[in-house]
């Protein structure tokens, strides 16, 4: 068997219309375009370039960007400056802290004092608080853009075994009590799991949220499951790619690495999830696309709510 791919362009691209066409009505009807304000700090490569993807979308989209970069060596005072000053701008609806932030500064801080109704990432308590008791809100991002995916692709999940794959309150935490919101029964699995997979291979949706390169293999898939990769990891030695890669595909990820040192892995072994699953998510080209997607949709409703319009 070899999967159906889940295309997450597509369905980035869907969102993003529909987002762009809200945007035109809020300018039309009320006078305002939605602005979402980005803050980076430090130098982390994949930030920057996660944060250039972000502002651009945003303004491909009609929504007002900007994008506030501190050195690595902006002392938190500062940053709690930015933000509170943020807090209290009426034009900003969407406010976005990007993570990592270096190792000096006090993350929880942070994300705590972001206004709860400018929290386009979902990350606030009061919004994880308002998730887990299964109301509508700002919900985080990736696991927002996981339920699209599966929902536009007709993949039912009431009813179904979802088993999530890593307890980051990024992803793995907020995709649990989504896919519990739209009732199916849910296993978080972890590092200190055991027998993992004899517990995954019971998924009817897999969703791998760990962080390391291909590590879902063939014996963590049942027969016919829905397989959703979240990971993005470099992997830059060629010996590694030719156990992941299929022939078809190798090819292109070789030239990866000779150009740019590395090609992009999620945390599922591709050749083999294309063999042993029924629908497979790509990276790149899967559930990353719609990220960003989902964050331009949270500001829309940032903004809306906030506005009251
Ligand atoms: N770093 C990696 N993913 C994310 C995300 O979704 N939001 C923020 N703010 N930082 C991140």
């Amino acid at each position: 068997m070899s999967a159906r791919i889940l295309s997450g362009k597509t369905i980035a691209e869907a969102i993003k219309s529909e987002v762009a066409a809200e945007v035109a009505g809020l300018k039309e009807v009320h006078g305002f375009s939605p602005c979402l304000v980005v803050v980076r700090v430090g130098e982390d490569p994949a930030s920057a370039v996660y944060v250039g993807s972000k502002v651009r979308t945003a303004e491909e989209l009609g929504i007002v960007s900007e994008h506030l970069h501190f050195d690595a060596d902006t002392s938190q005072e500062k940053i709690v400056e930015v933000v509170t000053e943020l807090n209290e701008r009426h034009d900003v609806d969407g406010i976005l802290v990007q993570l990592p932030l270096p190792k000096h500064i006090d993350e929880r801080e942070i994300l705590e004092l972001i206004d709860p109704e400018k929290d386009v990432d979902g990350f606030h308590p009061i919004n994880t608080g308002r998730l887990m008791q299964g109301y509508e809100g700002l919900v985080p991002c990736t696991p927002a853009g996981v339920i699209e995916i599966l929902k536009r692709s007709d993949i039912d999940i009431a009813g179904k075994h979802a088993v999530v794959v890593g307890r980051s309150n990024i992803v793995g935490k907020p995709m649990a009590m989504l896919l519990l919101k739209e009732s199916a029964t849910v296993t978080i699995c972890h590092s200190r799991t055991k027998d993992l997979p004899s517990i995954t291979r019971q998924a009817d949706i897999l969703v791998a949220a760990i962080g390391r390169a291909g590590f879902i293999r063939s014996e963590h898939i049942g027969e016919g499951a829905t397989v959703i990769d979240v990971g993005i990891n470099n992997v830059s030695d060629v010996e590694r790619a030719g156990e992941l890669f299929s022939n078809e595909e190798i090819e292109k990820r070789l030239t990866a690495i000779e150009n740019r040192g590395f090609t992009l892995v999620g945390d599922v072994n591709p050749r083999e999830a294309m063999e042993k699953s029924a629908n497979f998510t790509p990276v790149p080209g899967g559930v990353g696309l719609l990220t960003v997607a989902m964050l331009m949709k949270n500001t829309v409703v940032a903004a809306t709510i906030r506005r009251g319009v």
